[in-house]
């Protein structure tokens, strides 16, 4: 399903050397003695996932897609990054769904919340509000405002069919309140951090309100589970090893994730959240930066080709595409493109991606790797998806890092409770 082309990376990595270290750290994340390992849930949860649950959301995401129009999902980073990257990549961004999924809560700026609450205004719309700890601000604040909205529109009983929490199984403000408003709640497993959460509750009922199969998803990741739990040096550990290279010894400060498709920028952010948050702490790490090519190759492609040589690429490329379109003829020709006659799009990409894996390594020193996936549908990207995870797992314990906290993300809001004048900061 997956395969590294280490063609374009310009140095040989003795792997082997790696052995002894890579099943050492295998075995942490299998027996949980790593730094973080109370967070190891995501790990077998392709296989471990309450069956009664995933069973429920099915059902309610069924329910949702007979009786609104729009579903807001309402979260910030791990609990609304996979959904959107799953949900993105897989219908694109011209969706022929009958429910539109838009998202809120990733923010408190006043013109994208004004926007969606005038979108929303007189729509039949569903809000799934998701947050582990409950208590997220720009959670908590899209959710009060957009829970007001819809009471104001269908009242506080019908309400309670429309609001759909996912949140501790324990505690928490947003449990508290979903319980008193009798809302209907899905589980997000305590040792399941956010950016690793996309089996759960939190992925799935978007997606699955989105029209994607969901049990295809959880296949893939439960193959790859299978595929990627090796002492030995599996894709995604060779994929660890290499970022580990480009970090320790070629002193690379970013990592820049490519793709060539539009509909994969939300999986760019996915990404940069899982590697950004895992890895970048105790002043290491490499920053994760995306782009999606040919458009970037426009502007970020000239600092890439002949800029400080800070980074290196890591490609994915999907080797067969789902829709093509051949290239039509012009009797007049004017545009000059009839040499492109009998061509398909999806070769003129491939013919770009070709040339700019040569200009960037070979001209311009900068390092590549491919990451090739067969073709993108709801099972390779849950396979996919697991790929990422395990190789961030690996490359964080690599780097001498917990993988699974995030302690810097607390400074930003202890500031700004103090300006804001929360009780207790
Ligand atoms: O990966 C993480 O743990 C974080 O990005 C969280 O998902 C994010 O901060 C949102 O937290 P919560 O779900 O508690 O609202």
């Amino acid at each position: 399903m997956i395969k590294l082309d280490l063609r374009y990376l310009g140095k040989e990595i003795d792997f082997a050397s790696y052995e002894k270290k890579v099943a050492e750290i295998n075995q942490a994340i299998d027996n949980k003695t790593g730094a973080g390992s109370d967070f190891l849930g995501w790990a077998n949860y392709p296989e471990t996932y309450d069956k009664e649950e995933f069973a429920r959301i099915q059902k309610d995401a069924e329910y949702i897609r007979e009786h609104f129009d729009t579903l807001v999902v309402c979260g910030i980073g791990g609990s609304y990054l996979g959904a959107r990257a799953a949900i993105e990549a897989i219908n694109g961004l011209y969706p022929d769904n009958k429910v539109e999924i838009i998202f809120m809560g990733q923010t408190v700026a006043p013109s994208y919340i004004s926007q969606v609450m005038k979108h929303l205004k007189g729509k039949k719309f569903a809000i799934n509000v998701i947050s582990k700890s409950g208590t997220t601000t720009e959670t908590a604040v899209g959710f009060r405002l957009l829970q007001q909205l819809l009471v104001s529109q269908i009242g506080e009983e019908a309400s309670k069919k429309a609001i759909y929490a996912t949140t501790d199984k324990e505690k928490g403000a947003l449990l508290e309140l979903s319980k008193k408003h009798g809302y209907t709640t899905y589980v997000l497993p305590g040792d399941v951090g956010g950016r690793y959460s996309v089996y759960t509750a939190v992925g799935l009922l978007p997606m699955a309100v989105a029209g994607i199969d969901i049990v295809s998803f959880m296949n893939g990741a439960k193959d790859a589970r299978k595929e990627y739990d090796t002492d030995t040096i599996n894709e995604a550990y060779k994929y660890a090893i290499v970022r580990h290279e480009m970090y320790a010894v070629e002193k690379k400060a970013a990592e820049m994730f490519v793709t060539y498709e539009p509909k994969f920028v939300q999986l760019g952010e996915w990404w940069k959240q899982l590697y950004g948050e895992s890895e970048g702490k105790d002043g290491t790490g490499l920053l994760p930066d995306s782009a999606t090519f040919t458009t970037d190759l426009h502007s970020l492609g000239q600092f890439v080709q002949e800029g400080s040589k800070v980074l290196f690429e890591s490609v994915l490329k999907i080797n067969k595409v789902a829709v093509d379109i051949d290239m039509p003829h012009d009797e007049e020709n004017l545009d000059g493109l009839n040499y492109l006659d009998g061509k398909t799009l999806s070769y003129i990409s491939e013919q770009a991606m070709e040339g700019t894996l040569k200009a960037h390594s070979e001209t311009g020193g900068v390092p590549n790797v491919v990451i090739a996936l067969d073709y993108m549908n709801a099972y390779s990207l849950g396979y996919l998806m697991y790929f990422y995870m395990r190789a961030c797992a690996m490359s964080c314990y690599l780097n001498g890092v917990n993988p699974f906290n995030q302690p810097g993300v607390e400074i930003y809001k202890k500031n700004m409770f103090h300006l804001l004048g929360k009780p207790g900061y």
